[in-house]
């Protein structure tokens, strides 16, 4: 369902009559297009403890950027980065004002703001409390920016400029692939995240599956995987199978009919997978239901079938996988969940059940899976995405959707899988067991 207020208030009269009457204005979002340059400008880099650390210097010049310090006086900017690893009094948030304070508006349209900041660890109640505090603070830049300018929070664990976690973080926020990830954290811990011999093709040598292929979201984060160097098998329905071969076919993958709620679903997956691959190293659950009603009026089937292809079906084919030989080390599992999923909605109590499972889910199986050879398992929770199974809802509900987000638009399929398969490759095996929000933030929940 294409976006004609997205279009008219980027056209001269549309967008004049916008500013006039005080109406949103939604910013064509920059997406990442091979060969472009990572940032549409300079990016400055400062540090709340004096000179930033030369190794991130170095760190972020190798992933493309045109770094410049704070003396520079440029005045437009591709990104602004801070290293806040050092902060550990409430009156060091006070670098944060200084370099950010006149610098904002220096932002380009769809430019970057990166904080590097540490997790609370318990060590001390004042360094958390000033490290949680970061938290607020970007969240609350990204509800500042404009024209499609985001902000974003990596918490890491190895010294700031270190690691391939942080490099793949680093490759993924600031460049058009993370366009609708918007006001969120993210922890690089120091799991195992091999670099790849190629950052173009992240995925090259990798076998992916992805469920409910055959058409949205799901169709899309097959096509980026497939980008990025994977071989790719598409499940869906069989019912679905046409849409399905037409997916394989444009991206040269294999198809698979499977409805991953049946009773035998692990084993013919697991079956599939010792016939016709050496293992899998990528598993995608993307295949979703909805069957909206409010609790009060809800039939059992309409609640047990949401729950089954939502919830169940991960949890029975994580089991089997992680009991099988068929999952490969260094393994990626990546499961759809939902901002609804930490909000809940109005009439979706069946849905917020299974996309809140599913991060419990990836929490409490993420240590599973880093003992099976540094495997990893997280959550990617969309918000509102243009899609069939949003064109479903009623107009005017669609459209107040839209605009309820930081970026006062709907994402597209494109920027889930973007997410899902930056969260697929080895450079992002510091990451385990999170939730990563795609949703411009959402203000419903944010
Ligand atoms: N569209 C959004 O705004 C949005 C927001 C948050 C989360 N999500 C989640 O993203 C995922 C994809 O959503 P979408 O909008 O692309 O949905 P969609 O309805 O367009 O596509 C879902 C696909 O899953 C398949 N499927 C359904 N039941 C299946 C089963 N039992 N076995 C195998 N395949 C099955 C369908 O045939 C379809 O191809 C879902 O998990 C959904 O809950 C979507």
């Amino acid at each position: 369902m294409p976006d004609r207020y997205l279009d008219l208030v980027n056209s001269p009269l549309g967008s004049a009559v916008a500013s006039r009457v005080g109406l949103p204005r939604p910013a064509v979002l920059r997406r990442y297009q091979a060969g472009d340059p990572l940032l549409p400008g300079p990016l400055l880099l400062g540090s709340t403890s004096g000179a930033a650390p030369a190794e991130l210097v170095d760190l972020l010049k190798s992933v493309g950027a045109d770094v410049r310090d704070a003396q520079t006086d440029d005045d437009r900017w591709g990104a602004l980065v801070l290293d806040a690893t050092e902060i550990r009094t409430p009156s060091d948030l006070a670098g944060l004002r200084t370099f950010f304070a006149g610098r904002l508006r220096q932002l380009l349209p769809s430019g970057r703001v990166l904080v590097l900041g540490r997790a609370p660890d318990g060590a001390d109640i004042a360094t958390d409390a000033s490290r949680q505090a970061l938290d607020g603070v970007v969240r609350s830049i990204a509800k500042e920016l404009q024209r499609g300018a985001t902000a974003n929070l990596l918490l890491v664990d190895e010294p700031a400029g270190t690691g391939t976690s942080v490099e793949s973080a680093l490759r993924f926020f600031l460049s058009g692939k993370s366009a609708y990830v918007d006001g969120q954290p993210v922890r690089l811990g120091s799991g195992e995240a091999p670099a790849p011999a190629d950052w173009d093709h992240p995925l090259a040598g990798k076998t992916a599956l992805v469920t409910g292929a055959a058409r949205g979201i799901g169709a899309a984060i097959a096509g980026v995987l497939a980008r990025d160097g994977a071989s790719v098998i598409v499940a869906d329905l069989a019912q679905a199978g046409e849409g399905l071969a037409k997916v394989a076919n444009r991206l040269g993958g294999t198809t698979l009919h499977l409805d991953v709620a049946s009773p035998d679903a692990p084993e013919r997956l697991l079956a599939h997978l010792a016939a016709h691959t050496e293992g899998l190293d990528i598993l995608i659950h993307n295949a979703g239901i909805t069957r909206d009603k409010l609790l009060a009026n809800m039939k059992p089937d309409q609640w047990d079938s949401v729950i089954a292809v939502n919830l169940e079906s991960q949890l029975r084919i994580n089991d089997a996988l992680l009991g099988s030989r068929q999952l490969r080390d260094q393994a990626r599992v990546v499961c759809l969940s939902s901002t609804t999923g930490l909000s809940g909605n109005r009439g979706q109590t069946n849905y917020a059940a299974t996309k809140a499972g599913v991060i419990g889910l990836v929490r409490s199986a993420a240590a599973a899976f880093a003992s099976h050879g540094d495997s990893t398992i997280n959550a990617v929770a969309p918000g509102f995405i243009d899609t069939e199974m949003t064109a479903k809802m009623p107009l005017a509900t669609r459209e107040v959707a839209r605009r309820l987000s930081s970026l006062q638009q709907a994402g597209l399929p494109v920027d889930v899988a973007e997410a899902v398969a930056w969260l697929s490759s080895p450079g992002a095996g510091g990451v385990n067991g999170q939730v990563l929000r795609v949703c411009g933030q959402n203000l419903v929940g944010a």
